[in-house]
């Protein structure tokens, strides 16, 4: 009998002691966590804020500095139309643009296929894309 109650005893002594020893690690892994995620909010919202205005991407901004040489007098400085249509929301492939901008519409646009390479193309489709609304 004496001795069960010593084992009982060990018994909580273990478990007391692996109570201790888990909050000790939770509060390690918390510090661990609480310092590793200070930096991380700033880089969600910075690439948050690169999908929200997708000018800020590369190649739309390059493809809004090509369509103001290219385009811009017959589509608009701000792509609303002027001779040339609204370029916004455009139900168009990325495949059909492309196609539009190389070959050009007969009597109506000219063909940018020779002035314009496919990473223009690709850059001008980029900043197309980030016209809504
Ligand atoms: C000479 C004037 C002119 C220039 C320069 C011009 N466009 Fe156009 N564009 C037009 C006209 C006009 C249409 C409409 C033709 C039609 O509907 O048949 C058109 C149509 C388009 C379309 C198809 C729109 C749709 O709804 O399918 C796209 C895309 C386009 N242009 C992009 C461009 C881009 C990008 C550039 C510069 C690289 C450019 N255009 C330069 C006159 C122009």
């Amino acid at each position: 009998m004496k001795s069960w109650s010593g084992d009982k005893a060990m018994v909580a002594a273990i478990c007391a002691s692996g109570t201790a020893l888990v909050s000790m690690l939770g509060i390690a892994s918390i510090m661990r966590h609480g310092a590793s995620t200070i930096p991380v909010p700033t880089l969600v919202t910075t690439a948050q804020a690169a999908v929200k205005s997708p000018e800020l991407t590369a190649d739309a901004a390059q493809g809004r500095h090509l369509f103001l040489m290219n385009c811009a007098h017959c589509h608009g400085d701000d792509a609303r139309g002027d001779e040339g249509p609204d370029l916004h929301d455009l139900h168009r492939s990325d495949a059909r643009i492309h196609e539009v901008i190389t070959a050009g519409i007969k009597g109506e646009m000219p063909s940018f296929g020779k002035k314009l390479g496919d990473s223009d193309v690709r850059q001008l489709i980029a900043y197309v894309r980030t016209l809504h609304g």
